[in-house]
């Protein structure tokens, strides 16, 4: 039974025995309920009090509870969207799925949708509402069944279900694509919309990308980082290798594409698809790590130093420019640097941690149907909390045991990177402006930064800063959201990543 059951059980029983005392009057002891010939209404009544009672019990101990069945289906149905025709990927990519993971992203994504749910139907667009199924495989599903294995001397798994496992292999048995230029307008689906759930189809198909995106990324982000675990368990790269780990994610990245056109909705698309590029910009400006250099161009990790040549004429992209120098001669007021350092700091925290759950959760708003308003703070509700989650993430590396967190811990500044209490830190000693800029690579860096971070309370300064930021979520959902179980849910969830230890 899941712990989430046996919890409701216990409490409602509990709930049950204290409406029976109250009402000892017409039942006396709880062994006779079996026996009394029982009167509808007051059991009825007993039911719905207890209900009453057992509810917020449910939400405050766990959120997954109104949401369990979405939760529970979810990694099932991320298999059978990852699955391919090669079984060692099949194990890579899996892989992180298979360990424990918080799965935060779909949550939210869930709770969000139910959350909109509640907006009274007269209040959104039913012409922008997205309540239709999502389309079967359009190239590959229209297999004729008499082709099914043509050509294949055994039985074929992929061949016998081409829609649940789109790896093209019938390609080679002579069965061409379909063209989407010339096939026609694609039929619209129906909808198993379930109106008493609330959430759409298509909003239960984005917590899945949300988390074959993520995962994708942590296959990609512990190569990077040359992590050797994850979920209390070796990192993909150290299982399979490097290799094996970048392709893995490669692919996982390339079914999530597939899922997201399939939702046939431009705008979430094109948010869905920049929360990609997104995650890889913010990963670049942490290769980066400071503002504090005044050529672009160089790139330093650890104590290589990577030069990187001219940009081409023809690129005449807009850069974020967030250079300061630190050289005294030049006059930039130490205050000045140390808030362009916050700036860059904050903009490649949203980039890499936040803006896949707040395109995501701005897609839900979306496909609900909503107005603006709203769409523009559940985009703010998961910018805020996306941020305030990795600032406790950056305090953890400082305060946790690789042991307790399952990853390695510490790992931050031996990685060059200076997070919120390292800036903190170098708000107060100025001294730590170098050791920065060379990405803690002389012996005593790391041991420095540690001791400053201790000394100028670093991480009670970014714990402060990250309550301002679940405030700000806090108020998003209140402002965005009816009252509701899904949003106290959120509220409840919100409050959490402050106290999480892991
Ligand atoms: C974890 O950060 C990593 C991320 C939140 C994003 C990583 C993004 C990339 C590697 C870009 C490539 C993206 C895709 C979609 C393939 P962390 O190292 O601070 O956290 P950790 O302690 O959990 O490792
Ligand atoms: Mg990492």
């Amino acid at each position: 039974m899941k712990a989430g059951t046996s919890m409701v059980s216990k409490s409602f029983l509990k709930s049950f025995d204290k409406f029976i005392c109250n009402n000892s009057r017409n039942i006396t002891s709880r062994p006779q309920i079996l026996t009394f010939k029982r009167n509808k209404s007051i059991f009825s009544d007993a039911i719905s009090m207890a209900t009453k009672l057992v509810t917020p019990a449910i939400m405050l101990k766990n959120p997954n509870s109104i949401v369990s069945n979405e939760m529970s289906n979810l990694a099932k149905h991320v298999m059978d969207l990852i699955s391919s025709g090669h079984p060692i990927l099949n194990r890579v990519t899996s892989y992180y799925f298979e360990a424990e993971g918080k799965k935060i992203r779909p949550l939210i994504v869930l709770l969000m949708s139910k959350g909109l749910s509640k907006i009274p139907i007269e209040k959104r667009n039913p012409l922008r509402l997205d309540s239709a199924d999502i389309p079967d495989d359009p190239v590959y599903s229209k297999l004729p069944e008499n082709l099914t294995h043509k050509n294949s001397g055994n039985k074929s798994i992929l061949l016998e279900n081409p829609i649940s496992s789109f790896s093209p292999l019938h390609i080679l048995h002579g069965i061409k694509p379909v063209n989407p230029l010339t096939r026609g307008p694609e039929p619209l689906p129906q909808s198993s919309f379930d109106v008493e759930n609330g959430i759409l189809p298509k909003q239960r198909r984005l917590a899945e990308i949300v988390e074959m995106i993520h995962t994708a990324s942590l296959l990609h982000d512990d190569v990077i980082d040359h992590s050797d675990t994850r979920r209390g368990k070796d990192s993909g790269n150290k299982a399979f290798t490097n290799k094996m780990a970048v392709l893995a994610g490669d692919f996982l990245l390339g079914r999530a594409t597939v899922s997201i056109s399939r939702l046939r909705n431009p705008e979430v698309v094109e948010l869905m698809s920049n929360s990609i590029a997104n995650l890889v910009e913010g990963e670049f400006m942490q290769l980066k790590n400071t503002s504090v250099d005044k050529n672009l161009t160089t790139i330093n990790y650890g104590d290589v130093s990577k030069n990187i040549p001219p940009e081409s004429k023809n690129l005449q992209n807009k850069v974020h420019d967030y250079r300061v120098s630190i050289n005294p001669s030049e006059k930039v007021s130490h205050e000045e640097v140390i808030d362009t350092a916050f700036d860059y700091y904050l903009h490649k925290t949203y980039l890499k941690t936040a803006s896949l759950i707040s395109m995501a959760c701005r897609s839900a708003a979306i496909l609900s149907g909503v107005d603006k308003k709203v769409v523009d703070e559940c985009f703010e509700f998961g910018k805020n909390i996306g941020i305030c989650f990795q600032l406790v993430d950056d305090m953890l590396d400082f305060t946790v045991s690789k042991k307790a967190l399952g990853k390695p811990s510490g790992a931050d500044l031996s990685l060059g990177i200076a997070t919120a209490p390292v800036l903190y830190a170098w708000k107060e000693d100025k001294s730590l402006g170098p050791l920065i800029l060379r990405n803690f690579s002389e012996k005593s860096d790391v041991q420095v930064a540690v001791e400053a971070v201790k000394k100028y309370n670093g991480v009670e300064q970014t714990r402060k800063l990250a309550e301002k930021y679940r405030d700000m979520a806090l108020s998003n959902l209140r402002t965005a959201l009816p009252n509701s179980d899904s949003r106290a849910a959120l509220e409840f969830l919100t409050n959490s990543i402050l106290s999480r230890k892991k």
